[in-house]
């Protein structure tokens, strides 16, 4: 942790105290129906925490119970060690004995138009046939494949096809570079590469292959490469023995696939995210507690109920994409819409015109898609017919007062609840939000943790804050999905999840989240945002520390440092101080290096993560003992005046130099 949660940032978030309590008629209907129904759950989970979570795991199904519920070898957890349970069996073959056999499991438009509804049946054949298809290709329990594909339904049955027989899947967003994608399948040795010619995005047909084929130039476990054809006129390369079409080897095998059973704390994916240092972290997570809490979550956060369509805009390639998209909805046998494309092609009113024509009735989303839909005007949603949302949803970053408003009162009608989801890629999960029919909400919180989450805000000394005083937010208590460790670094998850609150003879270590947060006089939790060197970018995570590392990668640059600036429609954009090496081709006229640069990191990392400022230095300021002052650099980076103690500074000539460059 480097910077503690600032006061000036709580007042801002306390001047709207308007509570919405859920609708009666809402209530009525759901799960759990009242505050008091709530506040009795979460009595009862803390009075025995791993009884609760063994409750919620009973709702699954295993092949064999589990012998231990919850093992801790601080900071190493087991829970249901000794069980047996196949995470594609229980979002597949659970329903098939069923009505819900013939119920829509997906309904996906592509972009361009085009639509597929795959039932629980349908998608069963065609998970197990894909599962053939990976045996085929010699990929075994325990190997990890790399997926690298757009927002497709066969993304969902290769999810679903590599749990069946118990490999390891390692989904990359298809907006990464093939440095990003190299880096990922190096680090987590995989065997296999899923993914297709292109995705359509914005219009256009944008190639993904020949990503592929450039990162595995440099990776050596990957023996195969299954491509999804996605538009049959596109043109591809395929390595002959290496690179095998999806719709040629599914033909050729047949669709029985029986799930393997694996031990509960079999590894289901890794997910790669982005940390304080250079390396992003290959986020572990296994099956039995992960499955229990994505399921328990999207009923209870989602009320999820059998005639609901279900819309989570989220990516595959994220954490959300992965609980909210796949695994959470599939085991409760939801129909799930899912869409290929951006939000406004093509035009601003896309998300609403899918709303009205497959009458969605719960929305999922991240702030930063709402404050672009407020910008671009509530007219493109007042168009359209939205009566079938009963219920909407916000995760990925603090959502402001007057975005929820906008959200509660253009999309939601001024009827729907709001369910404002706190969690993490670590936390598997959610962990933090209202029961929709139980919880009054306030815009900007996520309110109370759920039953079974010990989640609280402490000083740095470990001691419970006051209401509304600004600290650490922290989880008391392992929980069941959370990560197990950070792929092939143990000591990197201590020392990132682990160290800050340490065990102590009173109780065990707390588990950080690098969130800063405050609670209120009710309890509820405000997330002020990361006090790490992590930054939330319309909400894609990214550590500044691998922004620097891409930059200082270029041939021209001889140091950067990378801060956060608070932005309007993004939440957080990137500002990169840049100092350039004295052999630097001083010739070429400084807007075109600042392009050059920012192109360089989209090709090291992803569009995602280009600075939106790069700013030149010719030297960064830093402390006596060599640290830069990011402190420093944020507030020049947000324009405010430079406060607060200097006098560590070695030059301060740097200061104004920085403060006075041309920066249009
Ligand atoms: C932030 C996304 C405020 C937070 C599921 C966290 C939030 C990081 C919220 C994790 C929320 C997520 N309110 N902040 N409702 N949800 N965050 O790993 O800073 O991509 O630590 O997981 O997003 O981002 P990640």
């Amino acid at each position: 942790m480097s910077t503690s949660p600032a006061s000036d940032q709580i007042s801002s978030m306390m001047h709207e105290t308007r509570v919405f309590s859920p609708p009666p008629e809402f209530s009525a209907g759901a799960h759990v129906k009242s505050l008091a129904e709530l506040q009795s759950l979460r009595t009862q989970a803390e009075s025995n925490i791993v009884g609760f979570w063994e409750d919620r795991a009973r709702d699954l199904s295993w092949f064999k119970q589990w012998d231990t519920a919850f093992q801790w070898k601080n900071p190493f957890a087991k829970w249901f060690a000794g069980g047996k349970i196949n995470a594609s069996y229980n979002c597949l073959d659970r329903h098939l004995g069923s009505w819900r056999r013939n119920k829509a499991a997906l309904i996906w438009e592509g972009e361009p138009g085009e639509l597929r509804t795959l039932t629980y049946q349908t998608l069963h054949y065609q998970v197990c046939q894909f599962a053939n298809v990976l045996k085929s290709l010699n990929v075994h329990k325990g190997d990890v494949v790399g997926i690298y594909m757009g927002m497709v339904p066969e993304a969902v049955i290769a999810m679903l096809a590599c749990s069946r027989i118990g490999a390891t899947h390692n989904v990359v967003f298809g907006g990464f570079s093939a440095e990003a994608l190299r880096d990922r399948m190096n680090d987590s040795k995989a065997v296999c590469v899923i993914t297709q010619d292109g995705v359509y995005r914005r219009g256009a047909f944008v190639p993904l292959k020949p990503a592929v084929d450039q990162a595995l130039s440099q990776v050596e476990t990957v023996k195969h490469v299954v491509v999804f054809q996605r538009n049959p006129d596109a043109e591809i390369s395929m390595t002959i023995g290496r690179d095998h079409w999806w719709h040629q080897r599914t033909a050729a095998v047949d669709g029985n696939c029986p799930a393997e059973e694996l031990d509960s704390e079999h590894p289901l994916f890794i997910l790669y995210t982005s940390g304080s240092t250079g390396k992003p972290k290959g986020i572990y997570h296994t099956t039995g507690g992960y499955l229990t809490q994505a399921a328990y979550t999207t009923k209870v956060v989602f009320d999820m109920r059998d005639d609901d369509l279900y819309f989570c805009s989220a990516d595959i390639g994220w954490i959300t994409g992965h609980s909210y998209v796949t695994y959470g909805p599939l085991m409760n046998g939801t129909t799930v819409l899912m869409y290929e494309g951006v939000p406004n092609y093509p035009a601003p009113d896309r998300f609403w015109d899918m709303i009205e024509r497959h009458r969605v009735t719960i929305l999922y989303t991240a702030p930063t898609a709402i404050r672009s839909f407020m910008k671009a005007g509530e007219s493109h949603a007042l168009k359209h017919d939205l009566s079938s949302l009963r219920l909407l949803g916000t995760v990925g970053e603090p959502i402001n007062p007057e975005a929820w408003i906008w959200y509660h009162t253009y999309i939601g009608n001024s009827k729907c609840p709001i369910v404002d989801t706190w969690w993490q890629t670590e936390t598997g999960a959610i962990m933090v939000s209202p029961f929709p029919g139980a919880t009054p909400t306030k815009p900007g919180t996520a309110t109370l943790p759920l039953p079974g989450i010990m989640a609280d805000v402490v000083r740095k000394d470990g001691t419970p804050c006051e209401a509304n005083e600004g600290g650490y937010l922290v989880v008391k208590h392992p929980w069941p999905s959370m990560l197990r460790t950070v792929f092939g670094d143990d000591e990197r998850y201590i020392k990132t999840y682990w160290s800050d609150f340490p065990e102590t003879p009173e109780h065990i270590g707390y588990y950080f989240t690098g969130d800063g947060a405050r609670k209120d006089e009710d309890g509820f939790i405000w997330i002020m945002g990361r006090v790490d060197d992590v930054v939330n970018v319309s909400g894609h995570r990214l550590g500044t520390a691998e922004v620097e590392s891409a930059l200082v990668s270029h041939p021209s640059v001889a140091e950067a440092a990378v801060v956060a600036r608070p932005d309007e429609l993004k939440g957080s954009a990137l500002v990169a101080f840049v100092t350039l090496k004295t052999n630097a081709d001083t010739t070429m006229p400084m807007n075109e290096l600042k392009e050059q640069l920012r192109n360089h990191v989209a090709k090291e990392i992803g569009a995602i993560a280009k600075p939106d400022d790069v700013r030149f230095t010719e030297a960064l300021p830093k402390t006596r003992s060599g640290k830069i002052m990011r402190r420093l650099l944020r507030e020049i980076a947000s324009g405010n005046a430079v406060t607060g103690d200097t006098t560590t500074l070695e030059d301060f000539s740097v200061l104004e130099n920085l403060r006075t460059a041309d920066d249009e």
